[in-house]
């Protein structure tokens, strides 16, 4: 076919990664880069020249749409570390915008960043009922680089923009649809697609339809000003603290609203994309970007290929029903997988299923589902006080008090009722999966599922392999976990695993530290303003300063023994190192408990100082970043990335810092040995000692979030 030919009739490849074809009258330009269509430069350079090719030719109208799983899911990530390569996405954006053709963008799957920045540069959008919309650059530490903040606010005017941008977080095609985000659902499945989005154009070109483009709309821009700016700022305050990417956005918006008025869209186009250079490369971005490409790593377990067979969940079998149990079946309850929760009495099955039900009904209060969905999850709860009922569980959670003798005997039962082949799993913090497994007559059945508390919301889950645990089982529990929305991260078998080993650490210095003079209210704060959602001792307090003291064995052992003995149970019983206030749950430090650390420093002759900032922050997470280098060294994790996503996950390790192991990286390993070292010869103690594989490390210029076990 001659280039003549090629243009009149608009078909064939334009790059490798995108084509043109015919529906009769109807161009369609058709974008194939798997896995998610990225905008890879061979997919930016395709738009501009399979635009150019579809307005030459006779077609008249055009649809952009994907092959495989989803529509353009933004720019192509990994390009980011590289050297810009041209062209960029705008001239492919103009050549939509600025068509004498209609152009409609034909959606499934996940429009997301670059991807639907460049759907709104078409005259008009239709997706199936399933698709996605969103900008998730903030995620990335980024913000909308391809017009987004410029066009989004102008569609669906500032208030839900910003809202999208900030948290990231995709709407479904109804709110799409509602908001004018889009024009049409044109059906359900992906078979609807492009016979809807072909429609669609046709009919724009036969009813000489006008062409939209969004830049032109200023409409929505109006009425939103200063106090609107501030108000939103201050609504996102608590939840974007440390985060620089969000006033970045908040301010690219400001610059669409202001020059709006003077009609001046290129302006505002400029400032985006001033705005969005001061974040690329910074450090939070690179953070981020690392953090995304980590959770997706944490995936993958070498020696258990994605193929490997997996036990189909038909339902699932939850043993005690407290905090952990309630809240683990209600990640199964809400996709539908009916699940059989057994205590030990009928009480004890009542106020678990009553916590469940205040949870799900408090959701409905604040609009999260509706009354109809509170029932329908509670009716797939099967309550029952007979382990019995496991019988026909494909997957069992044991989730009863942390005793390693009532775990093994709860395990020998269960290996008598639960059918051949069901995952056994338990949810221990802490204790040891092989010997729990040794009870069963089956151990490459047994595995461990650490849920983090509160389990229905945390996103963290340590999947605990034994030394028997079969690929299956390993397979079977990583694959439900992303099932329920959880982040799963493989790990051995040791004492606390991966994360709550690393936290035990922590707390050994916060602990000591109290006793050389730093206040809780001091340590905390150095520990929140590093980034984290709340200190040492304000999250014991938190998780209830009782969990795992014994009232009969107490004996004014530590600081955390005496304020127990003191009646002290953290914030359920509104003291704990600090005093809550019942309403607010706001905290005060009480001049009690720094009496009281005061009088067991002395006791022990310890001499009170100064503790600076700095030795507060390179104590509470020097420790950790040692211990982590040694979970390494012991093959506990897989990747140093694993224990940066279980810390940004489990424990609120501030993401822009990208966890532990990245944080010390950037710092630099040998900055960080020398302080360890330091530590260790004033202070002493195992924790304190270097880790071998840090010091090789150190040593080679080597990184620990890359290192692979
Ligand atoms: N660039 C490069 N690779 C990407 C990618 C992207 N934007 N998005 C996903 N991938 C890769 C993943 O790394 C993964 O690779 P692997 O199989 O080798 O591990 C593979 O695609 C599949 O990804 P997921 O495992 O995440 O697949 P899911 O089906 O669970 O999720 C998704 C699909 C919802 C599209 C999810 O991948 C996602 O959220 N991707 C990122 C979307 C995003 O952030 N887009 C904005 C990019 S920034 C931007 O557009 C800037 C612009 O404003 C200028
Ligand atoms: P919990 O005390 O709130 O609940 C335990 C439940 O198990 C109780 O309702 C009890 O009645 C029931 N139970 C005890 N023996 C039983 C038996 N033989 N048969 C049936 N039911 C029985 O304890 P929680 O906090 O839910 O902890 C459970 C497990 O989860 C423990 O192993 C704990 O270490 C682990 N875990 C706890 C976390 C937390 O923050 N609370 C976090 C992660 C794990």
């Amino acid at each position: 076919m001659t280039q003549q030919d090629q243009s009149q009739t608009a078909e064939g490849q334009i790059t490798e990664s995108v084509r043109l074809e015919r529906r009769d009258d109807v161009a369609l330009l058709i974008v194939n880069n798997p896995p998610v269509n990225a905008l890879s430069y061979h997919v930016r350079q395709g738009l501009i020249d399979g635009m150019a090719a579809a307005e030459a030719s006779d077609a008249t109208a055009i649809v952009l749409i994907c092959d495989g799983r989803t529509f353009i899911a933004g720019a192509d990530i990994t390009e980011f570390s590289q050297p810009p390569k041209p062209p960029g996405l705008v001239p492919g954006q103009e050549a939509m915008e600025n068509c004498s053709k209609p152009v409609v963008a034909a959606i499934h799957g996940t429009a997301l960043g670059g991807g639907l920045e460049v759907a709104l540069c078409a005259h008009f959008r239709v997706a199936i009922s399933s698709a996605q919309f969103g900008l998730p650059e903030v995620k990335l530490g980024l913000l909308p680089g391809g017009g987004g903040t410029q066009r989004l606010p102008r569609i669906t005017g500032p208030q839900r923009a910003l809202e999208m941008m900030v948290s990231g977080d995709p709407i479904g095609a109804t709110e799409a649809l509602d908001c004018g985000l889009i024009n049409e659902i044109v059906g359900d499945s992906l078979a609807d697609l492009e016979a809807g989005a072909v429609a669609f154009a046709r009919r724009a070109a036969a009813e000489n339809t006008p062409r939209p483009r969004i830049r032109d709309r200023n409409e929505r821009l109006e009425g939103f000003g200063t106090e609107q700016f501030a108000a939103f700022r201050a609504s996102i305050a608590r939840r974007t603290r440390g985060f620089e990417a969000p006033d970045r956005i908040i301010r690219c918006v400001e610059a669409a609203v202001s020059t709006a008025a003077s009609g001046d869209f290129e302006a505002g186009l400029a400032a985006e994309a001033r705005i969005f250079g001061e974040l690329m490369g910074s450090s939070q971005a690179n953070a981020q970007q690392y953090y995304f490409f980590a959770e997706r790593a944490a995936q993958k377990v070498p020696d258990v290929p994605r193929d490997t067979p997996q036990v189909d969940i038909a339902r699932v079998g939850i043993l005690g029903a407290g905090t952990m149990g309630g809240g683990i079946a209600m990640n199964f309850a809400n996709i539908g997988i009916p699940v059989t929760l057994v205590e030990r009495d009928e009480a004890s099955l009542e106020r678990g299923l009553g916590v469940v039900r205040r949870n799900y009904e408090r959701t409905a209060a604040r609009g999260g589902i509706s009354s109809d969905d509170v029932q329908t999850r509670m009716d797939l709860l099967a309550g029952s006080t007979d382990m019995g009922d496991f019988a026909d569980c494909d997957l069992m959670i044991e989730a009863v008090f942390e005793n390693m003798a009532l775990k093994k005997d709860v395990f020998a039962q269960l290996d008598g009722i639960c059918k051949p082949g069901a995952v056994l799993a338990t949810n221990t913090s802490a204790l040891n999966v092989n010997e729990i497994a040794s009870a069963t007559s089956r151990p490459h059945d047994v595995i461990g599922m650490h849920f983090f508390s509160p389990a229905n919301v945390m996103r963290m889950l340590e999947v605990v392999r034994g030394d028997a645990t079969s690929h299956t089982a390993i397979a079977t529990a990583m694959s439900i976990g992303k099932r329920i929305g959880k982040t799963p991260v493989l790990c051995g078998v040791c004492h606390g695993f991966i994360g709550n080993r690393m936290l035990f650490m922590r707390g050994i210095e916060a602990d000591q530290m109290l006793l050389e003079g730093a206040t809780p209210a001091q340590i905390d704060k150095v520990v929140y303003d590093f980034g984290f959602p709340m200190g040492p001792l304000a999250m014991r307090d938190l998780a209830g300063l009782d969990v795992g003291w014994n009232s009969e064995t107490s004996s004014s052992s530590t600081v955390r023994e005496v304020l127990c003995e003191s009646g002290r149970r953290g914030q359920k019983n509104g003291r704990g190192y600090y005093i809550y206030d019942p309403a607010t749950r706001a905290s005060t430090p009480d001049p009690e408990v720094e009496q009281i650390i005061r009088d067991f420093a002395s006791d022990r002759g310890a001499a009170l100082r100064s503790v600076t900032d700095q030795e507060i922050l390179e104590r509470c997470l020097y420790p950790m970043v040692n211990e982590g280098a040694k979970i390494l060294d012991e093959s506990i994790a897989l990747r140093g990335s694993d224990i940066d996503v279980t810390w940004i996950n489990g424990y609120g390790w501030p993401m822009y810092t990208g966890g532990p192991m990245y944080w010390a990286d950037e710092i630099g390993l040998g900055e960080v040995l020398d302080r360890i070292r330091h530590y260790h010869e004033a202070l002493g103690g195992e924790h304190w000692t270097p880790s071998p594989l840090l010091e090789r490390l150190a040593a080679e210029g080597g990184s620990l979030a890359r290192y692979e076990s």
